[in-house]
């Protein structure tokens, strides 16, 4: 859990459903930087000797920096700011859409190294809502040898994180919010609504 009062400010905003495309994607991107940072805590660095302008000193660089990969439509909210953060890294990217009545994933897109032992992968989606979409994505990449995966969302249902707990795939998620619940329509109560038409506009 990312809780700090910035993170809370910034999913206030996207919350509100008085803020526009433009003030959403501006808190996301803003969300999106504390949620890498918080992701990246325990990642392996190596050392390496550097000179300062006054002395010499032991400097630090990732190890083995993430594949990122960003959920398409609303997850492409969260690229642009991780990569800033990890520039090293790679990214890949998967193209999903929720049918509205069986809440089922339908994939149109797919680009994935692929070999993935042995990488970390960070996978970019603001909403977790029954889980099907991050639990298919995942099956993507243990397919190619994932065994490391981050799920890095904005906000979850409890019912998408009790999901993934059972499906037994190797994740851990980061986020700024465990909502109350799903409703009848499979939205994130009390959620922010659809995270790709509030960037995107509906389309
Ligand atoms: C939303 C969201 C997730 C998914 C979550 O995307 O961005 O990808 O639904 O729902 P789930 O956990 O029940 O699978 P959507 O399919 O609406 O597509 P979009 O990003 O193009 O708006």
């Amino acid at each position: 859990m990312v809780d700090h009062p910035l993170a809370k400010a910034r999913l206030t905003t996207m919350r509100d459903a008085r803020s526009d495309s433009v003030e959403f994607r501006a808190a996301l991107h803003e969300l999106t930087v504390m949620l890498i940072y918080e992701a990246m805590r325990d990642a392996p660095v190596v050392t390496e000797r550097i000179h300062t302008p006054i002395a010499r000193t032991t400097g630090h660089r990732l190890a083995n920096p993430p594949l990122l990969v960003p959920v398409l439509r609303a997850g492409l909210g969260m690229a642009d700011q991780a990569h800033r953060l990890i520039p090293d890294a790679q990214m890949g990217f998967v193209g999903l859409a929720r049918d509205e009545r069986t809440l089922q994933p339908t994939p149109y897109m797919e680009s994935l190294p692929d070999d993935l032992s042995g990488r970390p992968v960070f996978v970019l989606d603001p909403m977790l809502a029954t889980g099907g979409s991050m639990a298919y994505t995942i099956r993507l990449l243990t397919e190619r040898g994932a065994t490391d995966v981050t799920a890095v969302c904005a906000l979850v249902a409890p019912e998408g994180i009790k999901r993934l707990e059972e499906s037994g795939l190797p994740v851990r998620v980061v986020t700024a919010s465990v909502d109350e619940r799903l409703n009848d329509s499979g939205f994130i109560v009390p959620g922010l609504g659809d995270a790709g038409d509030r960037q995107y506009g509906a389309v």
